[in-house]
């Protein structure tokens, strides 16, 4: 059987190294049932901090193509990544393609993959935000109606994708792989020292350290979603919030996405934060670094999809800076810790209020135990192993 699975940005490569894992472990125990993989890059994100540093981080191997297809308007990025996919698709031709989340390339490759009469698997199906100005929730229906295997993270999703019509064969609850990542990596992401991530990932390193008590409670922030940072009405007043009422009682710890750095310059808003002696700018982090800050955290502000999901594991309290979530399985009305906050800066200092007086609360979704991959692997094995 011969696989073949596509990866392209930050929020892909902690889903497809369980399964890279998994499928190798599989080789080695089973060499009479083997998988060939063949793993493609599309290069959507390809500064070493956004891409190659998570393949070391994650013992990803290097991928056997990269695209190279970059940045660019969502037409040009589907667009190039469905031209040079196809390429690939017709000098491979494999038993599946397998696709992860929500990001262009998963559109652009799943759309390819179908054209080629190729079978398509997407894992992390049936997530609906009902937000349809969001562009990947229309990755997200594109990829689900084309699948012929829909592999789901929780219940819900199981739901959604029946009111969508998908017959129930095609559905299959796996859990959440990113969990297998977060749980291969929690005890070399416990051994990091705070003080050495924000050292090594200053921003500015021109910035005053003298005096940081790093052993104080912290809050940490994410941002990228254009809805966010693209247009100034809206990432200004966030700005003032963070200057205004978190910095002023904690320090601020935010690895910065690249799209927010270039809002923020072209806004003239860069250095009302880059000087506020408590907001700490770090570049984009590795995994690792990244859980261990999640790890201690007193409180997550993000827009983050996977973010949530993690805090929900973790235990830190999550305000998510939107209005809609595709995984309301991290909501606290279904025993998560996640709120949903918008970007309404009255709402946001509300529920920051409220969440800092509530305690950590950990919750573990069903099948979210850090096994899903093994679970892929096996299903892949026992029903197409003979292809
Ligand atoms: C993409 C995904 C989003 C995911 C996010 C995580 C889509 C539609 N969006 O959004 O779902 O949550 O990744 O990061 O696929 N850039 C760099 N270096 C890089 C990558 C990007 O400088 O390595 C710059 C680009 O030039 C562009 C901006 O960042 O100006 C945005 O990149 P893009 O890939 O278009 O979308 P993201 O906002 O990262």
């Amino acid at each position: 059987m011969k696989l073949l699975s596509v990866v392209a940005a930050r929020p892909n490569f902690m889903k497809i190294a369980p399964l890279v894992a998994a499928i190798k472990k599989h080789n080695e125990e089973h060499p009479e049932k083997y998988i060939e993989h063949i793993l493609v890059h599309t290069g959507q994100h390809y500064d070493v901090r956004m891409s190659e540093a998570f393949f070391r981080d994650l013992n990803i191997p290097d991928p056997d193509i990269n695209l190279e297809v970059g940045s660019g308007t969502h037409a040009e990025q589907v667009g190039n990544t469905m031209i040079a996919f196809e390429k690939v698709l017709k000098e491979h031709r494999p038993d599946w393609v397998i696709v992860v989340g929500d990001v262009n390339a998963t559109l652009a490759c799943s759309v390819t993959a179908k054209k080629e009469n190729i079978k398509l698997c997407h894992i992390e199906a049936g997530l609906r935000s009902g937000d349809m100005t969001m562009p990947e929730e229309i990755n997200r229906l594109v990829t689900d109606r084309l699948a012929d295997l829909l592999l789901t993270p929780d219940r819900i999703a199981n739901e959604n994708l029946r009111k969508e019509g998908v017959p129930e064969e095609k559905i299959k609850f796996v859990g959440n792989i990113m969990i297998d990542t977060l749980e291969a990596n929690r005890d070399k992401a416990a051994e990091l020292k705070i003080s050495d991530i924000i050292r090594n990932n200053l921003l500015n390193d021109a910035k005053d350290l003298n005096g940081f008590d790093f052993t104080r409670p912290y809050a940490l922030m994410t941002l990228h979603r254009p809805s966010n940072v693209d247009s100034r009405e809206v990432f200004e007043p966030l700005l003032h919030f963070l200057t205004q009422d978190v910095a002023i009682r904690m320090p601020l710890l935010w690895p910065i996405h690249p799209r927010a750095v270039k809002m923020m310059k072209e806004f003239g808003l860069w250095s009302m934060i880059d000087d506020n002696k408590d907001i700490v700018l770090l570049h984009p982090l590795g995994y690792q670094e990244m859980l261990r800050l999640n790890m201690d955290a007193r409180i997550m502000l993000t827009d983050s999809g996977g973010l949530q999901e993690e805090c929900c594991i973790l235990g830190t309290p999550c305000l998510t800076l939107r209005w809609n979530t595709e995984r309301p399985i991290t909501l606290r009305e279904q025993g998560g810790i996640s709120v949903l906050v918008g970007n309404n800066v009255e709402l946001i200092r509300k529920e920051y209020r409220d969440a800092l007086k509530s305690s950590s609360i950990k919750n573990r979704p069903e099948l979210w135990d850090g096994q899903t991959s093994l679970r892929i692997v096996d299903f892949f094995t026992r029903n197409f192993v003979n292809q």
